[in-house]
């Protein structure tokens, strides 16, 4: 019997780009669905942009245009890179949308008709200048402790103490430096801990979460009661205002998991669907993926929510891991920050799917992108062992067509029908690497049929012909059983092998019964290797291109989430440490600073100094210049060589302890590990005036 799904992918912020941790999940999710698809199963498939909170409202204030433009660009940017990568969702949404409006009133009232809404008076540092309530990192001053001037937030890096930030004194707004005011304000809050004993049983009974996720979110939140959870913002917050509280803002995580719920419905609405099949029925399966920062608000507030709403909770919650580039954390002062965008201009995504399907376990442990296993086993496994056996083998036929009748293939038709059911169960299970390690077992012994019969030598005897084509016939069945199973993670291929196999490739029970008799059409180039001067390309694009500051913030605020997760009682403001401005200059001032394009040559740490990078950069042709860069904390030397940067090339030359520093690199950043070198677009060549 057939299922029905109603599967997400976690809904990225709308501040920052798409970047391979995204794709990760949403590659994950992807080929589940096209999984269950292929399985004969229903699925809807939705998503869409999470665009409420004060770093939103921050960035359209600082690029000077409405909230709603900067959305609209942002969604635009996010479908096209995952339609980029394959990734195909029914329906892809805004959680800034009349109908999360409605939803989100709805959830309210029902919790307020269960009295599980209540009202407190905050106390809060505002900011009169930019207007806004401040989280505590926003704010300065000195340790009402100690006296160490030049402390964040709620506690003293001098002194070790811990205070509310209200006790700073001379305190200032690192927003716009000036010196905020204490106010309070009423603060919504939902009562979680009214739903504590539903929320110990769905989450450790009933196979709803992972063995491990169920254990962490018991031994981390469930042991003590849970604290209220504070749902409201006071204006100016760009969100939805609460009707029933003027002023007030729902926050961003309150709105978000409701856009799962908006985004069915406007595919509802659009295509003539029920919404109650999906979110009032026991017939729908509700399927979530998610990375293991968001697990807090998943598995506890959201089925609270649902409960309260008498909404269907969801069937399972799938929660991965993270994403590393080459072992480190994606960061962008090491380059390892790949946005979806820059890897599409250097390679396939057909590669960076199957290497990821490769990786998957069932499992939340980190996944690592490592380039060069990433480059020797794309071209193994599907160049090497999958492609191979159709490039072997189709050109032969083409003027036959297949056999008549299926050969004596002494078994390995049937034995790879039968291992469709443990790989359908691996899939099925989020267990993609041990699907695809059965997929290459089945591909190595037919390439060993290969080996055996050698086309290429029977088709140089014409007397052999029916031997060819007997051969090619078994060759390019088996070939067409793994393209099926292969297909939720690559369905380009699938859909290219169709066209070359004259049949469908559309079903996995197709895998069950070989094609015979059918023409072969030309044989096309299915999949080339990696190329490895692309790999390096995309290496060499880092972290240039690939690091606007929209990343930045939404990684920023996703630690927001984090901290609140753990209880903390931070914001989800914007990552803009904004200093006040200079003052004002006019363009001569301006002009009388020559900035110039130039590449780094060579790269050198000086032992000596904690923070030196000794460069040396070219200004075009042989005019090099030495200069003494502050950037070691945050930049390897060898990952600099190579790359463009941009340097104050009239700057009067400078003696220093090391040698004579003859310009200056700018770079964006507080200093320590936050150091962000400018680049201009890769195009710019050395020596070019920067204006
Ligand atoms: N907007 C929230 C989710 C709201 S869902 C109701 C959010 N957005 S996000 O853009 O920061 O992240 C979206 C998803 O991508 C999350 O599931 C997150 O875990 C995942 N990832 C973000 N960076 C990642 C990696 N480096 N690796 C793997 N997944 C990552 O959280
Ligand atoms: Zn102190």
């Amino acid at each position: 019997m057939s299922r029905r799904f109603l599967v997400t992918s976690a809904l990225p912020y709308a501040n920052g780009a798409i970047h391979l941790g995204h794709m990760l999940e949403h590659v994950q999710t992807d080929v589940w669905v096209r999984f269950q698809r292929l399985r004969g199963n229903d699925v809807l498939y939705v998503c869409a942009d999470d665009t409420h909170g004060t770093a939103t409202m921050m960035r359209a204030r600082q690029e000077g245009r409405s909230e709603e433009t900067l959305i609209g660009e942002m969604n635009l940017a996010h479908q096209k890179d995952f339609a980029g990568f394959d990734v195909r969702f029914d329906h892809y949404g805004s959680t800034h949308s009349p109908k999360n409006r409605e939803l989100c009133a709805q959830v309210w009232a029902a919790l307020r008709a269960q009295g599980r809404v209540v009202e407190r008076e905050v106390s809060r540092l505002f900011d009169p200048e930019a207007k806004v309530f401040l989280a505590d990192r926003f704010v300065k001053g000195t340790c009402p402790r100690c006296g160490t001037p030049g402390q964040y937030g709620d506690n003293c890096e001098s002194c070790g103490s811990t205070y509310a930030a209200s006790e700073l004194k001379d305190p200032v707004s690192t927003l716009s430096g000036a010196r905020p005011e204490l106010r309070s304000s009423p603060q919504y809050f939902v009562q979680i801990e009214h739903f504590h004993d539903f929320l110990t049983e769905w989450t450790q009974a009933g196979g709803h979460l992972q063995t491990e996720v169920a254990n962490y979110v018991k031994g981390h939140f469930l042991g003590e009661p849970l604290r209220d959870w504070d749902v409201s913002r006071p204006a100016p917050y760009f969100g939805f205002e609460i009707p029933d509280a003027p002023g007030h803002y729902w926050y961003v995580w309150f709105d978000a998991p409701i856009g799962y719920m908006a985004a069915t419905a406007e595919w509802c609405e659009r295509t003539g669907g029920s919404f109650d099949r999906y979110w009032r029925s026991d017939d729908t399966e509700i399927v979530h993926f998610i990375g293991k920062d968001i697990i807090y608000f998943h598995t506890l507030f959201w089925p609270a929510m649902l409960k309260a709403s008498g909404l269907s909770l969801p069937s399972r919650i799938h929660v991965h891991g993270f994403l590393t580039v080459d072992g480190e954390k994606m960061s962008k002062s090491r380059g390892t920050f790949v946005l979806a965008s820059t890897y599409l201009e250097h390679l396939d995504p057909a590669y960076l799917r199957y290497y990821l399907a490769s990786k998957l376990g069932p499992g939340i442990e980190d996944l690592d992108l490592n380039l060069e296993e990433f480059t020797a086993r794309v071209n193994a496994d599907l160049v090497g062992k999958v492609v191979n056996l159709a490039s072997r083998s189709a050109r032969f036929v083409e003027a036959t067509g297949l056999s008549e009748r299926y050969p004596d293939d002494g078994g390995l038709f049937e034995q790879a029908a039968a291992a469709g059911d443990e790989i359908a169960k691996a899939y099925e299970a989020c267990d993609y690497a041990r699907a695809m390690r059965s997929i290459m077992q089945l591909a190595d012994r037919a390439n060993e049929f290969v080996d055996r019969k050698e086309p290429w030598k029977l088709a140089k005897a014409p007397e052999r012909a029916g031997e060819l084509r007997d051969a090619c016939t078994v060759i390019l069945n088996l070939y067409r059983q793994l393209a099926i199973y292969l297909a939720p993670v690559l369905p380009r291929l699938a859909t290219s092998s169709a066209e070359l196999l004259a049949a469908p490739l559309a079903a996995w029970d197709e895998t069950k019964r070989p094609a015979v008799g059918s023409k072969i059409g030309k044989f096309q180039h299915l999949l080339a290797r990696v190329d490895p001067k692309k790999v390096a390309a995309l290496v060499a694009a880092q972290p240039s291109a690939a690091a606007p500051s929209p990343a930045a913030a939404a990684t920023a605020s996703r630690n927001d989430e984090v901290a609140a997760a753990a209880g903390n009682e931070t914001d989800d403001e914007a990552a803009l440490l904004a200093e006040p401005l200079a003052a004002e200059c006019s363009i001569d001032d301006f002009a009388k600073i020559d900035l110039r394009v130039a590449r780094v040559v060579a790269a050198e740490p000086v032992p000596e100094a904690k923070k030196l990078i000794k460069l040396s950069v070219s200004l075009g042709g042989e005019h090099r210049r030495t200069v003494f860069a502050g950037i070691k904390s945050a930049y390897a030397p060898e990952a600099l060589v190579g790359r463009l940067v941009v340097v104050v090339a009239n700057l009067a030359p400078r003696k220093m302890k090391f040698g004579v520093s003859e310009g200056m690199v700018i770079a964006a950043g507080p200093g320590e590990k936050d150091i962000f070198v400018l680049s201009p677009d890769s195009g710019a060549k050395p020596g070019q005036r920067v204006h």
